[in-house]
């Protein structure tokens, strides 16, 4: 896209859900890893020691917000290589089939092709069918190895019920891994129950107010999995290569502090959606929200705005310094719809007007407020022709 010719007057940042603000507490905590405390963590010295020592803290940390051993916690490079750790890791410790839902990020769906897997249909909603779920299950029978179903969707928000895609696959295909790409939930919601039924759990730290690059996969014991990186051992032989120090703390730090701030910031978030959702449908109309917003995480307002191509709303929208999504993809030159929403059966045409607009926690009221005025002149400009 061509630069921006002229600075609006104020950003408004509704897009959350690509990547939030680095936390203050984060940055804090990571500069001495940055700069004194530089050491390798894997390195038997003093400067050595003091990085194990605050890798080992950040381990615990994170392990107690996700409710499972340190020794659980493997640290990656971010959620599409933890997603990437969990689906191939699976089949090549044991072999089997892939299986998961068509509405996944791409780090899962694509890594499920690569592997030959088999996906399977998504509801209206945006959550696994269920039943085309349990049909795949049978139709495969023993053969599956690990079933990735995320804990809710990054495009339209929508919770997947996480325990009966559990129960489907304990009753199913006994032994079969259950994964669940916890990217998008991690910084809303509770997973220490919310992921408690999965073995594999992947969180990235820069959802949730930490540093982009970070992230991990929890691996509960006696999970099958195979490294995808050879080489130092680390993690337990689980993941080599030098640990991001100052990484893992800031990503320690803001999951903590994401933990603390949880049930407030949830609430403040659906206030927030419901403000923006009122006065959208009043000031722009035809709109309509994609997902059932009470099943949906608190920050994630996905709609469709009639006769407004979410591409061009995207430009009027950066123009008034308004930023958002459409969740559409450029691929070889034309606008591609969504793959979450054409699973979701939303025809072609409708997908191509998709606006998400994400909260977060530095967004205010009077974000809001102007991002809906902005939304109402692009669409009237629009609409215009
Ligand atoms: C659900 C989900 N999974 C995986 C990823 C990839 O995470 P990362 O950007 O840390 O590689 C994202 C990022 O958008 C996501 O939303």
């Amino acid at each position: 896209m061509a630069p921006l010719d002229h600075e609006p007057d104020r950003v408004v940042y509704l897009d959350n859900a690509a990547t939030t603000p680095l936390r203050t507490e984060a940055l804090e905590a990571m500069l001495p890893f940055l700069t004194d405390r530089f050491g390798n963590p894997s390195g038997g010295h003093r400067v050595a020691r003091a990085a194990r020592q605050a890798l080992d803290e950040a381990r615990d940390d994170v392990a107690e917000v996700l409710g499972c051993g340190p020794g659980e916690v493997v640290f990656t490079a971010g959620g599409t290589e933890a997603d990437n750790l969990a689906v191939l890791g699976v089949i090549a410790a044991r072999g089997g089939t892939a299986v998961c839902p068509a509405a996944e990020h791409h780090a899962v769906l694509h890594a499920v092709q690569a592997v030959g897997g088999r996906v399977v249909g998504t509801g209206p909603d945006g959550a696994v069918d269920l039943e085309q779920l349990a049909a795949a299950l049978d139709d495969l029978g023993g053969s599956v190895a690990v079933v990735s179903a995320m804990t809710a969707n990054n495009e339209v928000g929508t919770f997947t019920p996480l325990s009966e895609v559990a129960a489907l696959v304990a009753d199913r295909a006994p032994g079969a891994t259950l994964h669940t790409d916890a990217v998008q939930a991690a910084g809303w919601c509770d997973l220490r129950k919310l992921a408690a039924p999965a073995a594999l759990v992947s969180v990235a730290a820069h959802k949730l107010g930490g540093p982009k690059g970070v992230g991990c996969l929890v691996v509960r014991s006696g999970t099958p999995l195979r490294p995808l990186l050879h080489g130092g051992g680390q993690e337990r032989e689980r993941r080599s290569g030098t640990q991001d120090v100052a990484g893992v703390v800031g990503f320690a730090t803001a999951l903590r502090l994401a933990a603390q701030e949880r049930v407030e910031a949830g609430a403040r978030a659906r206030s927030l959606r419901a403000r923006l959702l009122g006065r959208l449908v009043e000031a722009v109309g035809g709109v309509v929200p994609s997902a059932p917003l009470e099943r949906a995480l608190p920050g994630h307002l996905h709609v469709r705005i009639e006769g407004c191509e979410g591409e061009a709303m995207l430009v009027l929208l950066d123009d008034a310094g308004v930023c958002a999504s459409a969740g559409s993809a450029c691929a070889s030159g034309a606008v591609e719809p969504s793959h979450v929403l054409l699973a979701m059966g939303v025809p072609k045409a409708e997908a191509l007007t998709s606006l998400r607009l994400s909260i977060g926690r530095t967004t205010t009221e009077a974000d809001v407020d102007a991002a809906a005025a902005a939304v109402a002149a692009a669409a009237a400009r629009l609409r215009a022709g």
